[in-house]
């Protein structure tokens, strides 16, 4: 059953490229705040002798909190148990996988704020003691038996910190809230990637692709595999601009990087709504995606950009959304 539950490394969400992703922070590119920090805290629980203390990663998706949880694991020398909230669904799934744990450990559970609540429970004692309460019998006979667990660290990731129970959040020793990367620290990744494959590619094509990666090294490498395909079937291989610019095209990813989906999302808000406001409900509805893909997906970059607004009443479009759009601000 816990074969099911539990992988004995990071999931690979790349198409099991798994060697392109960085194994220690000096290969991490970006996320200066936190890579500083972290290195702190490791070295300090390496010199004590001791775990880790449990660390949550938050922020959009892509942004690498799979990644780092693998390295943390790596730069303390320790294997990573990889589960996702969803998954777990009984208090038995999460007692069988911690009782499994060899000391020192790092389980990581993606989605963690979707746990569902009575395993949280579980998972109290179990971060905070190193044990697990067990509830056996009924009625009278009911007992209560404590089992002692191996020290391990709690890796915990979500979109959503917002999401996560009080009690669950404040048993996080470490809060790390990952940012969207800048163009520059883009660049280095799509050139790290490309080194990765072997293949050639311009410094401006490079700049070209961190400019429509919205912010996200996931989507700069998946767009640079993409522009890798044209390169390699309408040229000679190497990744020029002029290739970036014109397969990005055919891709209907626009300059500042927004798809067809943010696009709909947008024009549909401009045009059936005035520029709202509008509901999260009724813009999913419109457009076919479900409410928490908006949310957890497109939204927070178009925030980030600047081109929606958060009101009391709805979403609504910024003057700057109208003008990338080339459409007229309503008075
Ligand atoms: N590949 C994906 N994300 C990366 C990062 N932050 N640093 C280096 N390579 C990466």
């Amino acid at each position: 059953m816990e074969e099911r539950l539990v992988t004995g490394e990071a999931i690979s969400e790349d198409g099991g490229e798994f060697s392109l992703r960085p194994t220690s922070l000096a290969q991490y590119i970006g996320q200066e705040k936190v890579k500083e920090n972290l290195r702190i805290f490791i070295e300090a629980a390496k010199l004590r002798k001791e775990t880790l203390d449990h660390v949550l990663l938050y922020g959009p998706p892509g942004l690498g909190k799979t990644t780092l949880a693998s390295i943390i694991a790596n730069e303390m020398g320790v294997n990573i148990r990889t589960t996702s909230g969803p998954t777990i669904e009984r208090q038995g799934d999460l007692a069988a996988i911690l009782t499994s744990l060899e000391p020192g450990d790092v389980l990581f559970i993606d989605e963690i704020h979707r746990l569902h609540r009575s395993v949280e429970e579980v998972l109290y004692p179990a971060m905070e003691d190193f044990c697990l309460d067990i509830v056996i019998g009924q009625g009278e006979t009911v007992r209560s038996l404590r089992i002692d667990l191996p020290p391990f660290t709690l890796i915990g990731a979500t979109t959503r910190a917002g999401f996560l129970s009080a009690p669950l959040r404040d048993r996080f020793g470490v809060l790390n809230r990952l940012e969207y990367y800048t163009e520059k620290e883009l660049m280095l990744i799509v050139k790290r990637t490309a080194e990765l494959f072997s293949v050639e590619i311009e410094d401006e094509a490079a700049k070209e692709l961190a400019k429509r990666a919205r912010g996200t090294p996931r989507i700069a490498n998946r767009l640079l595999r993409r522009v890798r395909d044209f390169a390699q079937v309408e040229g000679d291989g190497k990744i020029t601009l002029a290739i970036t610019k014109s397969s990005l095209d055919k891709l209907q990813v626009d300059g500042i990087g927004l798809d067809q989906i943010d696009n709909k999302i947008i024009t549909w808000m401009i045009t059936r709504f005035n520029g709202g406001p509008v509901g999260l409900d009724t813009i999913a509805s419109s457009i076919g995606e479900e409410p928490q893909t908006i949310e957890e997906v497109y939204e927070p970059y178009l925030l980030q950009i600047g081109f929606i607004q958060r009101t009391p009443r709805g979403r609504i479009v910024t003057p700057l959304a109208y003008r990338h759009f080339n459409l007229e601000v309503p008075e």
